[in-house]
This record gives C-alpha cells, sequence and structure tokens, in this order.
C-alpha cells in the first residue's frame, strides 16, 4: 500500500522544550517552559522532551530541568516526557527529579563528542552504554540518540557504517528507541534513506526514530523519505525552535507543525491538533520575542484567520 493511503499512526516527540531552548539568546523562565509543555499536551502531543540534566556552565538554559520534571509529573502525569543525560551523573539527578524516561546523546564522531560533551568517542559510547543500563535497570524508558548521523560540522560525511555499529550498540545496551539524528540539518532524501535501510539491519524499524534539523530547508522531505523508509517515530519542534550550541551552522529542528502537516494530509494519524500547536507557537514567540514557525506557517495561521474557533 503507498504512503498515500494509509491511516497509520506516527508518534511525534516534541524536543522544543529542550533542544528547542538550549539554544536561545532570550533566556525563559520556568513557567514558561510548564506553559509550553502543557500546550504541547494539550494539543495533543503524545512525548515531551522537556529539559537536559547536563553541566549548568555548558547549558545554563537546562538548570531548572530538575524543577520542570517535578512539576510537570505533577501537573501532566499521563504524558510521555523525557530528559537528555550525558553521563551517570546526568541520570541520577534525573532519577531523583523523578523522570521517567532519559535519553543519551552519543555522537557519531570523535570532534563532536569532544565538543558537545568533552569526551572521546570511546568515552562517550562507555558513558551511553553504562547509563541506559543503569537507566533500564531502574525501570525507566530509555532512548539513544546517534549525533551527527549524515554530516559533523567538523569531520564531514559521517560514515554509515559508523553511525550503524553505534546504533547496533545502544540497542543492545537496552535503549528502546535509537533516534538518528541529523543534528545539522545537512542530509538529504535519498541519504536518509539509504542509511535507514543500512540501520534498519541492526534495529528494528519500529524502534528507529529520526531527528531532523531544517537548516536547507530539507526536512519535510527527510521525513517523508524516513516515512517511506518505514519509520514511524519522528522529533520534532513546535514552531521549528532549536538548535545546537555545540554544532556551528545548526538551525531548528523540523517544525512540528510542518511534520504534522504532511503527515496528516497524506493519510497519517498523528493525533495533534495544528489549531492549538499555533496557539503554543504564539506564547513562544511573546517569550522568545522572535518570529516562530516552521515552512508552513504563514499558510496555518491564515487558515486560522478564516476559521475562527
Ligand atoms: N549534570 C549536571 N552537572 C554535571 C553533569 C550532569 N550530567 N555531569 C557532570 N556535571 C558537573 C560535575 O559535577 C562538575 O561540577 P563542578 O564543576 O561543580 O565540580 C562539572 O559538571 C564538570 O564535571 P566533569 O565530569 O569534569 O565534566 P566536564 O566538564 O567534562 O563536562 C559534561 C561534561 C557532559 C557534564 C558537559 O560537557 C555537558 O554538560 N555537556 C552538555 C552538552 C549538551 O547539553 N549539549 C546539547 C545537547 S546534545
Ligand atoms: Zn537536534
Amino acid at each position: 500500500m503507498s504512503a498515500s493511503t494509509t491511516t497509520e499512526v506516527i508518534h511525534i516527540t516534541d524536543v522544543a522544550p529542550r533542544d528547542g531552548l538550549q539554544n536561545q539568546q532570550v533566556r525563559t523562565d520556568t513557567a514558561f517552559k510548564l506553559k509550553l509543555i502543557q500546550m504541547l499536551a494539550e494539543a495533543g502531543v503524545g512525548s515531551v522532551e522537556i529539559g537536559a540534566f547536563v553541566s549548568p556552565k555548558a547549558v545554563p538554559q537546562m538548570a531548572d530541568t530538575a524543577e520542570v520534571v517535578k512539576s510537570i509529573n505533577d501537573l501532566l502525569p499521563d504524558v510521555r516526557t523525557s530528559v537528555l543525560v550525558p553521563n551517570l551523573k546526568g541520570l541520577e539527578l534525573a532519577r531523583n527529579a523523578g523522570a521517567r524516561e532519559i535519553a543519551v546523546v552519543l555522537s557519531a564522531t570523535e570532534t563532536m563528542n569532544r565538543k558537545n560533551i568533552n569526551m572521546s568517542l570511546q568515552q562517550a559510547l562507555e558513558a551511553s552504554v553504562a547509563t541506559l543500563q543503569a537507566a533500564s535497570a531502574g525501570g525507566m524508558r530509555t532512548r539513544a540518540y546517534v549525533a551527527v548521523a549524515f554530516d559533523c560540522p567538523f569531520e564531514g560525511e559521517t560514515p554509515t557504517d559508523t553511525v550503524v555499529a553505534l546504533a547496533r550498540q545502544m540497542k543492545e545496551a537496552g535503549a528502546q528507541e535509537v533516534v538518528i539524528a541529523d543534528t545539522i540539518g545537512s542530509a538529504s532524501p535519498g541519504m536518509v534513506k539509504e542509511r535507514l535501510k543500512a540501520l534498519a539491519q541492526a534495529v528494528p524499524l519500529a524502534e528507529l526514530a529520526v531527528h531532523f534539523h531544517d537548516t536547507r530547508g530539507m526536512g519535510a522531505a527527510n521525513a517523508w523519505a524516513a516515512l517511506e523508509a518505514g519509520v514511524r517515530r519522528f522529533d520534532a519542534s513546535v514552531g521549528g525552535i532549536g538548535g545546537c550550541p555545540f554544532a556551528p551552522g545548526a538551525a531548528g529542528n523540523l517544525a512540528t507543525e510542518d511534520l504534522v502537516l504532511m503527515a496528516e494530509r497524506s493519510g497519517f494519524r498523528t493525533g495533534i491538533q495544528l489549531d492549538k500547536l499555533l496557539s503554543a507557537i504564539d506564547v513562544a514567540e511573546a517569550a522568545l520575542q522572535r518570529p516562530l514557525g516552521g515552512r508552513s506557517i504563514a499558510w496555518l495561521r491564515r487558515q486560522r484567520e478564516r476559521t475562527p474557533a
């Protein structure tokens, strides 16, 4: 059956509160984060990455993650929420705060690991494996990012074999979802198709997720290539907020609204209401003091004006 005639469900993790906010010039307060997460949940987003337990010196924007986790557990006990943790120290902090799901972050090149988490590739691999094993043993859900899985801003194209080998090791260490991340937004659909074919030999398609940035306007095309390859789990960021502070040139993530629009118009179900996502973008624009939104934002807003609630 072709993708255009299916009614299959796709699962979206909105990463705006973490990947989005870690890179903003304007510092936002905890109240705004809680509001954004609540609005995403109200829009029907089933999974949200709500923060990171990382060094506050490295990423000051994530310093309030413990408070965010505790509050969200009270406010939204039924929503799936995760936090990024780079090491066992981060896991301990996550557990103390009451986090139920963690994501480790392993970059596929030597230099990117050093820039991002001050570890060699081998050290990062060991830290990721140890963190995944400890998290699983403690009954937490787990995701593992394989970052710079297409190109590295420092080392150029990442070898497919390396990405596949790391993804396999993440799966073997207990990762329930392996997230293939185009950290700098340089992938193209042909590359996505080819890499996912190789990756599917190492990790079942149902356990693979993709994470695209829209630096070159190919985020939606790449997501389509992933859909056609059989992937049903996607990261995206409401309003396209995002970028990695340690990866020069990385723009925001594929916008959740672009992904939802494309998927729903093509016969997939996301469970997400676009009008409510627009409300979340309005709130985020006010807080971040700049225009936000993916490629479809102007059209979506015009539609909203024509069909007022
Ligand atoms: N959360 C919070 N603090 C942490 C931590 C964590 N996960 N891991 C280590 N620390 C603290 C240490 O306790 C130490 O604190 P101190 O200076 O008060 O004694 C300090 O950070 C340095 O610890 P060290 O083990 O020497 O780490 P480092 O300086 O080599 O930094 C990381 C390693 C991973 C903590 C740091 O590079 C980091 O947080 N990177 C985050 C990258 C990120 O979020 N990137 C974007 C998302 S992909
Ligand atoms: Zn990212």
